[in-house]
C-alpha cells in the first residue's frame, strides 16, 4: 500500500507538445531508457491517432519486457480496438481509455448529456476489459467535474472493470489544497474505491503540477502520471524527477516509495534533450545545470564545511557523476568495445569499427575523452537512413568587419561538390552553401548548442528543426568545431528529409 507507481507518458503526453516530437526509432530508444529507469509503466502513445504513433506503440511493446506499456484511446470501440492492435505484442499491456467528465467538455466538446457520457465510460471500460485485464480510465477534466457526478463515474467503472481510475488536473487549474481535497473526497464518498488504483495525472499551467500529485499521494493516490523534464501540453506534466526525488528525500514525509532507479534520473533526463534538442533551463530543479552549484561565497564556505549545509540530495543519486575521463588516444579496440558494453551498448563489427574511427579522429582533436563523448558518438550513428551528402570540408570566415563567408565542399555519390555563400554569420552562410549544393532549401526554425562534455575542446552538440515547405526536420551533429556542428546537423536534417523525399519531389525547389 506505500508503494507509488510511477506512470511515465513523456512518448504520449510528452511527445504530443510542440517541439517534442519524436521518431519511432528515437521513441524506442527513449522506451529503453524508461526501463532502465524502471518506471511502473510507459505511456507509449496515442495509437489512433496516427500511423506514426500506432507504429511506435506496436514496435515498443515488442521491444519492451519488463515494464507495462499502455497505449491511449478515447472511449469509441474503434479506438480501442485500434489501441490493442498495437498493443497486443506487450508482455504486460494496459488499455488507458478516456472521457471528458466536465459540464464544460461535456456540453462543448461533446454537446451530449452526463448521462450519455457516463454510458459511453462504462462500455468503453467493458470493451477495452474484454481484451486485457488491465484497464485504466480517465474522467478528463476530473478536476473541473461536478463531484457528485464524479465519485458516481468512479464508483461505476470500478465494476465496469477498470483496476486504474485516473483523476487528471487537464488544464492544471488546481490549487495544492484543493486538489488533496477532491482526493480525499473520492477515498470518503466512493464505496468501492480500494477495489481500484487511483491515480493522478496534473498538468503544470499554474506551476503546481508537482506538489498537487504529491498532495494527492498524502490522500491516498497511489499512481502519478508524469514526464522527463515534465514535458507535455501546454506548461507541461508534473516532472518525473521532482515527483521521485521528493517522495525520496523527504521519506519520513511521506512514508511512501517509488521502485524508480535514481541513479538513471540525470542519463534519462540528458537522453530527452539529445533527442529532442530541446534543452532544460539551467535552474530546473533536480535536473538543471545550476541545482547541485553553489555560487554564492557564505553557501560555498558551509557547503565546504559540511555537504549537509546547502546540499538535501547529492548529484550521485540522480546519476549526475562527476564526469569521468574513460579513454584517450592510445586505448586499444577492445578497451573500448568494453567500456561500450559496460554502458549498455553492444555494436556488431561494422558499427564498432566505425565507432572506434571517431573515437580516434575525436582523440587527435580532444585530449580527455568522457564516458558522456563515447555515448554521443555512439549515438550519433544510429540514424536509422543513409546519407546522400557527406560533409567533406567546411571552411568560414566572420568578424565585426567581414562579410561572413563559407566554403563548403560535400560528397555526393562518386561526386565532389564546392561552393561558396555569404551570410548573415558563418552559420548562415555555410547554411546557404549547403542549400546550393544539395538543391534543397529549407528555412530553420530552430537551433540549439550544448556541450558534451567538461573542457574548452568539450564536444558540441548542435541540433536543428528545418522547414522544408510544411514538413519540419529535425538534424543532429557533434564536434569540438562548433561551424562544422552546426554544417552537419543542418546536412543531417537534409538528409533526412532526403531519406524519404526525392529532388524531383515538389516539396524540394531545386536551385
Ligand atoms: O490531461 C489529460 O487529462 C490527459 C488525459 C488523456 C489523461 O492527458
Ligand atoms: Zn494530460
Amino acid at each position: 500500500m506505500n508503494d507509488i507507481i510511477i506512470f511515465d507518458t513523456t512518448l504520449r503526453d510528452g511527445e504530443q507538445s510542440p517541439g517534442f516530437s519524436m521518431t519511432t526509432n528515437e521513441k524506442i530508444q527513449m522506451a529503453q531508457q524508461l526501463e532502465k529507469l524502471k518506471v511502473d509503466v510507459i505511456e507509449a502513445g496515442f495509437p489512433i491517432a496516427s500511423d506514426g504513433d500506432f507504429e511506435a506503440v506496436k514496435q515498443i511493446s515488442q521491444e519492451i519486457k519488463n515494464t507495462v506499456i499502455c497505449g491511449l484511446s478515447r472511449v469509441m470501440k474503434k479506438d480501442i480496438d485500434r489501441a490493442w492492435e498495437a498493443l497486443q505484442y506487450a508482455k504486460k499491456a494496459r488499455i488507458h481509455t478516456f472521457i471528458a467528465t466536465s459540464d464544460i467538455h461535456i456540453k462543448h466538446k461533446f454537446n451530449k448529456t452526463r448521462e450519455e457520457i457516463f454510458q459511453m465510460a462504462i462500455e468503453g471500460v467493458k470493451h477495452a476489459k474484454s481484451y486485457t485485464d488491465d484497464v485504466e480510465f480517465s474522467a478528463e477534466d476530473a478536476f473541473r467535474s461536478d463531484r457528485g457526478f464524479l465519485a458516481k463515474i468512479v464508483e461505476e467503472t470500478i465494476r465496469a472493470g477498470a483496476t486504474t481510475v485516473n483523476i487528471p488536473d487537464t488544464v492544471g487549474y488546481a490549487i495544492t489544497s484543493e486538489f488533496g481535497d477532491l482526493i480525499k473526497f473520492l477515498f470518503d464518498t466512493v464505496p468501492n474505491i480500494n477495489d481500484a488504483i487511483i491515480s493522478v495525472h496534473c498538468h503544470n499551467d499554474l506551476g503546481l503540477g508537482v506538489s498537487n500529485s504529491l498532495a494527492a499521494v498524502e490522500n491516498g493516490a497511489r499512481q502519478i502520471e508524469c514526464t522527463i523534464n515534465g514535458i507535455g501540453e501546454r506548461a507541461g506534466n508534473a516532472s518525473l524527477e521532482e515527483v521521485v526525488m521528493s517522495i525520496n528525500t523527504r521519506k519520513n514525509f511521506f512514508n511512501v516509495r517509488t521502485n524508480i532507479n535514481t541513479k538513471e534520473i540525470y542519463p534519462s533526463s540528458q537522453k530527452l534533450v539529445s533527442i529532442t534538442g530541446v534543452p532544460v533551463q539551467p535552474n530546473k530543479a533536480i535536473v538543471g545545470d545550476n541545482a547541485f552549484a553553489h555560487e554564492a561565497g557564505i553557501h560555498q564556505d558551509g557547503f565546504l564545511k559540511n555537504k549537509s549545509t546547502y546540499e538535501i540530495m547529492t548529484p550521485q543519486s540522480i546519476g549526475k557523476e562527476k564526469s569521468n575521463l574513460v579513454m584517450g588516444k592510445h586505448s586499444g579496440r577492445h578497451a573500448f568495445q568494453e567500456r561500450l558494453t559496460e554502458l549498455g551498448y553492444s555494436l556488431d563489427e561494422k558499427e564498432l569499427d566505425d565507432a572506434f574511427k571517431r573515437l580516434k579522429e575525436l582523440a587527435d582533436k580532444k585530449k580527455t575523452i568522457y564516458e558522456q563523448d563515447l555515448i554521443a558518438i555512439v549515438e550519433e550513428q544510429k540514424q536509422g537512413f543513409e546519407e546522400k551528402f557527406k560533409l567533406q570540408y567546411v571552411q568560414s570566415s566572420s568578424g565585426n568587419r567581414t562579410i561572413p563567408t563559407a566554403t563548403v565542399e560535400i560528397i555526393h555519390g562518386k561526386e565532389t561538390i564546392i561552393d561558396a555563400a555569404i551570410g548573415d554569420g558563418p552559420v548562415d552562410a555555410a547554411y546557404k552553401a549547403i542549400s546550393r549544393i544539395t538543391g534543397c532549401r529549407g528555412e530553420l526554425k530552430s537551433y540549439n548548442i550544448r556541450s558534451i562534455s567538461e573542457g574548452r575542446d568539450a564536444l558540441g552538440e548542435v541540433t536543428v528543426k528545418v522547414a522544408f515547405d510544411d514538413v519540419i526536420v529535425k538534424g543532429k551533429a557533434l564536434s569540438t568545431d562548433v561551424i562544422e556542428a552546426s554544417a552537419k546537423a543542418y546536412l543531417n536534417a537534409v538528409n533526412r528529409f532526403l531519406s524519404n523525399h526525392s529532388v524531383d519531389d515538389p516539396k524540394v525547389e531545386k536551385i
